[in-house]
């Protein structure tokens, strides 16, 4: 069975994509095979992979994969071309993203099943992988829609700082609303506090913050991910923390929430 996760919030420059690399690379090292998706015109965990613009100029990114589905392609046709799009990385499998998923804004709206679009082209990958993670962009729009609408699951990224309970509230309802209208089965896996900084008590206290107004209803994860300079030079060299600094906190602490993720099959 195939898990689609989403690494999503509301927010930038909380950590989405660094989890999405983390996450993946490390569950694939536990011995299952993983699939990323950049779902984000930003294109920033294509480039943490190590994959660069220019060597994308004649591949197939998800801004095709999404313009194909649009036009209501036969399904052989489309699983062609997601055979096309699939780049292996120094760790996981990615479809990479170019700017051109931004020019796609104002053309999904306009779709027939504008909010199933990835999910029906995820629905070609399932047999192949055990996870398939998706980075988000941090809008609230019909990226995230589809995103949210393919998935089984999500992790919410919550950076320790004093807006990141706000940008957790105004996820989780976009999260809510997409499991009544679009996805019954979407389910929160957890909340990941990142770039933490336990020496301080304003980081202690916005965690417990956190803890207090969503702990009852949204399962926070014990490890958080610390601050470390490693964890930010790691992208330059396209690996994983696993590879790059396998020793320090953010590595054992992504390890952790792998295997806390899979034991949740
Ligand atoms: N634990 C961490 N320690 C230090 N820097 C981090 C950590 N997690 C993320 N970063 C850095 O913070 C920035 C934003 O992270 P990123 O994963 O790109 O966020 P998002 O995808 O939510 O926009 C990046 O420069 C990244 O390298
Ligand atoms: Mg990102």
């Amino acid at each position: 069975m195939c898990k689609v996760i989403s690494i999503i919030s509301c927010k930038g420059g909380v950590g989405k994509t660094t989890t999405a690399v983390n996450l993946s690379a490390s569950i694939q090292k536990e011995g299952k095979r993983v699939c990323v998706i950049d779902f984000d015109h930003q294109h920033n965990l294509t480039m943490n992979l190590g994959i660069d613009q220019a060597s994308l100029e004649h591949r197939v990114t998800i801004g095709d994969l999404i313009e194909t589905a649009i036009n209501d392609p036969d399904d052989d046709m489309m699983s062609a071309l997601i055979d096309d799009s699939i780049i292996s990385t120094n760790s996981v499998d990615l479809i990479p993203a170019t700017g051109k998923l931004a020019a796609l804004e104002n053309i999904i709206p306009m779709a027939t099943s504008r909010e199933h679009l990835l999910d029906y082209i995820i629905s070609f990958l399932k047999s192949r992988y055990d996870y398939i993670f998706i980075d988000c962009h941090p809008g609230l729009d019909n990226f995230s829609q589809n995103a949210l609408t393919a998935s089984d699951s999500v992790i919410i990224p919550v950076e320790a700082h004093v807006f990141g309970a706000e940008g957790l509230e105004q996820t989780a309802a976009m999260i809510r609303m997409v499991k009544r209208r679009l996805n019954p089965k979407l389910n929160i896996e957890g909340v990941l506090i990142t770039k933490f900084q336990g020496q301080t008590n304003y980081c202690k206290s916005v965690y417990e913050q956190i803890a207090t107004d969503f702990g009852n209803d949204i399962h926070i994860y014990a490890y958080k991910i610390k601050y470390a300079i490693k964890v930010a030079e790691a992208p330059a060299f396209g690996l994983p923390l696993i590879e790059y600094a396998p020793n320090i906190q953010p590595a054992v602490a992504y390890l952790k929430i792998a295997q806390e993720v899979m034991q949740n099959a």
